[in-house]
């Protein structure tokens, strides 16, 4: 709804040059901090899927924040998707570019038994690189990835065109064509 886009838009903050010139950070931290916003920021995620996933996959790391609150809601479990070299058990990877950068993502091989319906979250879509690994890497362990939900959609980057035929919802988008 306008109301929740007006909300999260006036909890979000604009860190210019972060974390490198030329970009212009997304600060999550202020909406984080507001009990009401964040709250109506997850349900709405979650109404939005409930009843039609089995898991929920964050990725890190503000990811977590969002998807483990979401999973919280449905009552469903929680999947982490981390950087490289953080999880102890046996791992799957994979490494994309970043709108700055490259990194390489991992979940336990174990993560799925197969076939279970996954929610992907996160807080940005950019250039769509981290959700598109994402996808690829759940895919290729046995899950089904059936939607991705992110807070915020940077659209002069397209991140949507790296994720066809995908179900894709973000709460508010920011610098369309
Ligand atoms: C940011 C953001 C998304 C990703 C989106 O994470 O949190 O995960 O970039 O960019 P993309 O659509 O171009 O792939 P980042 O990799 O900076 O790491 P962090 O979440 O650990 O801060
Ligand atoms: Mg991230």
């Amino acid at each position: 709804t306008q109301a929740l886009v007006d909300l999260v838009t006036s909890r979000l903050r604009d860190i210019p040059d972060f974390p490198e010139p030329g970009v212009v950070f997304k600060d999550v931290t202020p909406l984080l901090a507001d009990g009401e916003a964040f709250s109506a920021v997850v349900r709405d995620m979650a109404e939005r899927r409930r009843g039609t996933v089995d898991l929920v996959a964050g990725i890190e790391a503000r990811g977590f924040i969002f998807g483990a609150a979401v999973a919280h809601e449905l009552g469903i479990g929680f999947v982490p998707v981390r950087k490289a070299g953080k999880l102890p058990g046996r791992t799957r990877g994979v490494s994309y570019d970043l709108e700055y950068g490259s990194a390489t993502i991992e979940i336990h091989e174990d993560s799925f038994v197969g076939g279970e319906r996954v929610l992907v979250v996160d807080d940005v879509l950019a250039t769509g690189g981290t959700a598109a690994a994402t996808c690829e890497l759940l895919e290729g362990s046995n899950a089904t990835v059936v939607a991705f939900e992110a807070l915020i959609e940077l659209a002069f980057l397209h991140g949507r065109d790296r994720l066809p035929g995908r179900d894709v919802h973000t709460t508010i988008v920011v610098g369309g064509d």
